[in-house]
């Protein structure tokens, strides 16, 4: 089954676009299912950096079809700027090579405005959003009076459907001291966007069957990650979509019977942006250390990551929501001179023991990790292109995140360009 789910292990920013961007060479489809403009890939090809926060990292390859599945949130705006930004370097020249499924829900000014004036008046109690408007268009969706891409080419009934967000969120934005935008002026920059993005807009769930039924390799592409998962992260310090590969179904419109396999990817470290339990976190100078040399600056939000190692409590949970099939570590070249590594294989609570992440926030708050110590090295690994030409520990590294996790390892990322990377296993194939 040609089928490839990409999803994050850990807290996000592992690393996919790069490891979408290497496989999508090879696919016929990338698609995304869940998530919006909360997410960020930096793509960095002969030295350039392409940004992408919703079109999916396989744009960069002119003959992959990419899809924004009904499950993804859009910000008409950011798209336009992204399918523009993309056209003056010379990609997505032919407007089929993106489909927008017109069941997508879309961010109104107002979603953003909310979750800004939410985070700051939680102050030192925020969840640290990216602020654009992700979680107050998922609660639209769910109360069902959001507004989707289909509604939105129809300018009478987009006309409808604001009146009905305002009213309900009009009085909660003056509550935190907000005046919303008017229903005109919404209106009108939005017909804006309509007319730009009406070429692209399709049932996405009927491109995406053919190419399954034509035997075409598709990758989905998984936004945030296993921990930020709504029902399965730390919440509440999650995003508000549901992020293990299992949401392909609902997010994509695809039955579970074809879905192959699962790729999971994990930083050879651990970070997070936003609050929230971190039981491996650093505040050390090997956690700056760590940020320093991984360059742990958000790719949407500009923030430091906040840094820490390894966690395989955290990936090994990820490895049973999701079924991963393989892992792929990414960055495994920051990792050189530091030594020893350690890597949490369980957290003690009060002197009880965990080999899962608990659900209770106190418990994980509260939990020490319990580390094993492996000895580092001090190679540059950039240039490496063979597992065998690894550094012996860096081998052993590898192999004891594969038995901790239970997971294979079939890729590994040396540094931020699309040649430095090391392929274990074709991940199609396991
Ligand atoms: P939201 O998705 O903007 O509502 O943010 C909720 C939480 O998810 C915050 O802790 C964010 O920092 C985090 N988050 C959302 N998207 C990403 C991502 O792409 N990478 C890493 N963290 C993310």
């Amino acid at each position: 089954m040609p089928t490839l789910i990409i999803v994050g292990a850990q807290w996000g920013d592992e690393g996919k676009g790069k490891v979408v961007d290497h496989f999508a060479a090879h696919a016929d489809m990338v698609a995304r299912y869940q998530g919006g403009n909360n997410a960020g890939h930096t793509l960095v090809v002969d030295g350039e950096r392409t940004v992408v926060h919703l079109i999916p990292a396989g744009v960069l390859h002119p003959g992959t079809t990419c899809v924004l599945g009904n499950g993804v949130v859009i910000d008409p705006r950011v798209l336009c700027e992204e399918i523009e930004g993309l056209q003056a370097r010379g990609y997505l020249t032919d407007p089929t090579q993106l489909r927008i499924d017109e069941r997508a829900h879309v961010i109104l000014p107002v979603h953003c405005m909310l979750d800004q004036a939410r985070e700051k008046s939680l102050g030192e109690r925020a969840i640290g959003t990216t602020g654009r408007g992700i979680g107050p268009c998922y609660e639209d969706k769910a109360a069902r009076r959001g507004v989707r891409m289909v509604d939105m080419l129809d300018p009478r009934y987009f006309r409808d459907s604001v009146h009905k967000i305002l009213s309900e969120r009009g009085p909660l934005l003056r509550l935190y001291g907000e005046e919303p935008p008017t229903i005109d002026a919404i209106c009108d920059e939005y017909a804006v966007y309509a007319d730009r993005l009406r070429p692209y807009v399709t049932d996405a769930t009927i491109v995406v069957s053919e190419h399954i039924a034509a035997g075409k390799r598709i990758l989905f592409e998984g936004a945030q990650a296993a921990m930020l998962d709504l029902d399965h992260g730390t919440y509440p310090f999650v995003t508000s979509s549901n992020t293990v590969a299992g949401v392909v179904g609902s997010g994509a419109g695809v039955a579970p019977k074809h879905v192959g396999r699962v790729l999971g990817i994990a930083k050879s470290y651990t970070t997070r942006v936003g609050a929230g339990p971190f039981p491996t976190e650093l505040e050390d100078d090997v956690g700056a250390k760590l940020r320093h040399v991984g360059g742990e600056f958000g790719a949407t939000t500009g923030r430091p990551r906040r840094c820490g190692w390894f966690d395989a409590v955290v990936v090994r949970q990820a490895a049973r929501l999701s079924g991963l099939s393989g892992l792929a570590i990414t960055k495994l070249d920051v990792l050189s001179g530091i030594d020893p590594l350690k890597i949490a294989i369980a957290y003690d609570w009060d002197g009880q023991r965990f080999d899962r992440v608990p659900a209770s926030v106190p418990a994980l708050t509260q939990s020490r990790p319990v580390y094993e110590e492996l000895e580092g090295w001090s190679e540059d690994l950039r240039g490496v292109r063979r597992f065998e030409d690894l550094p012996a520990t860096a081998r052993t590294y590898i192999s004891r995140i594969e038995q901790l996790t239970g997971t294979p390892v079939t890729l590994i990322s040396v540094g931020a360009e699309r040649e430095e990377t090391i392929l274990l296993r074709d991940p199609f194939l396991l």
